[in-house]
């Protein structure tokens, strides 16, 4: 279930994504919502430049609104050492922001294994980041594509590492992982091509994306 809080942001969202049953995605402005935090929470963040404060207190106040769509309570959102957020038990969730748009989700751990969300500003995958970002293979496919593909697929690879790392715990590379984009479905998978078995579990998931505005939007959900 997507629900819907900021206009026209996530009517745009909503409409392009599946309706997926025990879960919630909401996105916002970011905003000064740091008195709004626990103190576990807020002592996160105490030392970070406003902005950051901003995104970050903003991320736990769409999750949490997030969790009562679920009509779960909203609990605190702490950080652990690999600065994953620790979901209250039996969920699941993704925070992401860029410019000044946040979204975050939470989804029933029953319903869905792990699921990341990402949101870029498309222009600001350069031509100079490609060789970092993608492989020898996408760059060569996106000599032929939309222009929007590289930005794309660093969003795809984004939310795909936001679902499978919690679960897997391993680091992934950006060469370790090659998306394949579905332009008449909205939808992309991933092949995970590294070395870390585990990892493939990358390949049991399926993304879908949107473009709107200046941004970029992926979900990847592993069931
Ligand atoms: C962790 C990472 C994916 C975050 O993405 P980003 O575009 O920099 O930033 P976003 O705003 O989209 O997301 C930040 C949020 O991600 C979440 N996050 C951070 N580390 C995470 C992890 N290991 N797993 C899941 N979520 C994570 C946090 O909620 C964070 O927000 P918060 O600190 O306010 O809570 C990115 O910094 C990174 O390390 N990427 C390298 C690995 C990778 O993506 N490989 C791709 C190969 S498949």
């Amino acid at each position: 279930m997507i629900w819907h809080e900021l206009d026209p942001l996530v009517t745009t969202i909503g409409e392009a994504l599946p309706e997926v049953e025990g879960m919630a995605l909401v996105a916002g402005v970011a905003a000064d919502n740091l008195d709004d935090l626990d103190e576990v929470e807020q002592a996160l963040v105490a030392r970070a430049v406003p902005k950051r404060q901003r995104e970050f207190s903003t991320g736990r106040q769409l999750a949490r609104l997030a969790m009562s769509h679920l009509g779960v309570p909203g609990d605190v959102i702490g950080r652990d050492s690999q600065r994953r957020p620790i979901w209250p038990e039996d969920l699941v969730g993704s925070i992401t922001h860029a410019g000044d748009i946040v979204v975050a989700g939470v989804a029933r751990s029953d319903s869905v294994e792990g699921f990341g969300i990402d949101l870029e500003e498309v222009d600001r995958v350069s031509q100079k980041l490609h060789s970092k970002l993608l492989t020898v293979n996408e760059i060569e496919l996106s000599r032929h594509s939309d222009d929007r593909l590289p930005a794309l697929i660093f969003s795809a690879k984004e939310a795909g590492y936001k679902a499978t790392n919690p679960i897997v715990g391993k680091f992934i590379g950006f060469h370790e992982a090659e998306v394949d984009v579905d332009w008449a479905q909205k939808q992309f998978v991933i092949r995970y091509v590294g070395d870390h078995e585990p990892n493939r579990i990358m390949e049991r998931g399926l993304g879908y994306f949107t473009f709107f505005e200046r941004y970029v939007f992926s979900l990847f959900i592993i069931r």
